[in-house]
């Protein structure tokens, strides 16, 4: 649709969410409302680049508080909803999951009611138009072996606290679908990396920690393998699935880049071996083997052609130059890594396994 429309994203103060919303401010009309709670993971810094915007809003609240949420939809009257706003790292639902239960799937299903509701309150063009994107991970999909791809049809089979928590909130958006014609799109997607991505995934904690001159921590052999997509590349396929999917369906996203967590390792080893030499020595020599994540799914790759062959997309990064302006990116941007682990995140956690 070319008329201005009003986006209403959840999370839009984390990694791929900050994305969804620079990309919208930058590559559409489109008015946004960011809703976000801003946990540990969430960082207004992440929206500088476009907060002057006058087509920008941003307002803290919780997905599973109910009157604030109604409040919004009642005052906003969004065209789209597109909600990423989740409890995101494995590692840290094997630590606790309490959150992951009450954000994904209490959260998401809090969201789905009141969308439903507003959504009934619509009439004509403004009811036919809108639409409800639930953005979700392959990890629900559960782990292949060295062979196969996850389609839209592979069976549910997820293994962390985590994964298990995001196949619901899928199961329960689907369910609104088929029991409310309620207008719902999933997208499943593959490992994601980029800019603003909170230091305690893979790809920041490597170079975090290679800068520091601390151990690398790589779980188990450093043989399991992920299929990176570059955030950007995901936040144009969520507006692309948002605008032109077709109701009730579910797409996944993959950029065709699998890679054992090793071989990615030693890239950005020696990607800084260039960009940023040390005095003596290999970033390579701070790699250390530690414990293994419990239930480590050891393989994820994505058959991202259903999206490819009906609406069009594909990945305009490969993994190479997304890889070494990601690295670039946080050499440059030190400062915000500082800012958004000084309060409630210590990056002296990272790496203990
Ligand atoms: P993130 O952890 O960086 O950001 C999550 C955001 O949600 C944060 O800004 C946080 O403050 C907000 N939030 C958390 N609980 C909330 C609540 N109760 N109410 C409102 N806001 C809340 O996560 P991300 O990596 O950007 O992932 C975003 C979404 O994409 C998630 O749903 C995740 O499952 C999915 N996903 C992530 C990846 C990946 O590789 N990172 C891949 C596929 C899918
Ligand atoms: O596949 C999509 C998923 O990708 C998303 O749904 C999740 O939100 C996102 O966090 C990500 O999950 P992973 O567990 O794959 O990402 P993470 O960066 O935590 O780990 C990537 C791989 O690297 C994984 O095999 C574990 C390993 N790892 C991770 C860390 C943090 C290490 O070897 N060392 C580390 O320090």
């Amino acid at each position: 649709s070319n008329k201005s429309e009003t986006v209403f994203v959840t999370g839009g103060a984390g990694f791929i969410g900050s994305a969804l919303v620079r990309y919208l401010i930058r590559e559409t009309d489109h008015t946004v409302i960011n809703v976000d709670k801003l946990t540990y993971a969430g960082h207004l810094e992440s929206l500088e680049p476009i907060t002057d915007s006058d087509r920008y809003h941003f307002v803290q609240g919780d997905i599973c508080d109910k009157e604030e949420i109604q409040r919004l939809f009642d005052e906003y009257q969004p065209d789209t909803v597109i909600h990423l706003a989740a409890e995101s790292h494995v590692d840290r639902s094997i630590d606790g999951s309490a959150e992951f239960i009450r954000t994904n799937i209490v959260g998401t299903h809090n969201l789905l009611e009141l969308a439903k509701d507003y959504y009934e309150s619509l009439e004509g063009e403004r009811k036919e138009i809108f639409r409800f994107l639930h953005v979700s991970t392959d990890e629900v999909y559960g782990e292949l072996g060295n062979e196969g791809f996850f389609k839209e049809t592979t069976s549910y089979d997820p293994r962390s606290p985590y994964s298990a928590s995001k196949a619901s909130s899928d199961h329960l958006a689907r369910a609104w679908f088929h029991t409310y014609d309620f207008p719902v799109l999933i997208t499943n997607c593959s490992n994601n990396y980029g800019p603003y991505q909170f230091p305690e995934k893979l790809i920041p904690v490597v170079i975090l920690k290679a800068l520091q001159g601390e151990d690398i921590p790589v779980y188990g052999d450093g043989t399991n393998v992920r299929d990176w997509l570059y955030v950007d590349d995901h936040a144009r396929a969520l507006f692309k699935v948002a605008q032109e999917g077709e109701i009730g369906e579910t797409y996944n996203i993959g950029g065709h880049n699998e890679k054992q967590n090793i071989e990615v390792v030693k890239e950005i080893c020696s990607i800084l071996d260039e960009l940023r030499p040390k005095a003596t020595g290999h970033y390579e020599d701070q790699i250390t083997f530690v414990t293994d994540r419990p239930g480590h799914d050891f393989r994820y790759a994505i058959d991202a052609s259903k999206i490819e062959e009906e609406l069009g997309w594909k990945p305009e990064e490969t993994f190479e130059s997304g890889i070494k302006k990601t690295v670039q990116w946080y050499l440059d941007n030190i400062d915000w890594c500082e800012a958004v682990t000084e309060n409630n995140y210590s990056l002296e956690r990272l790496g203990t396994a």
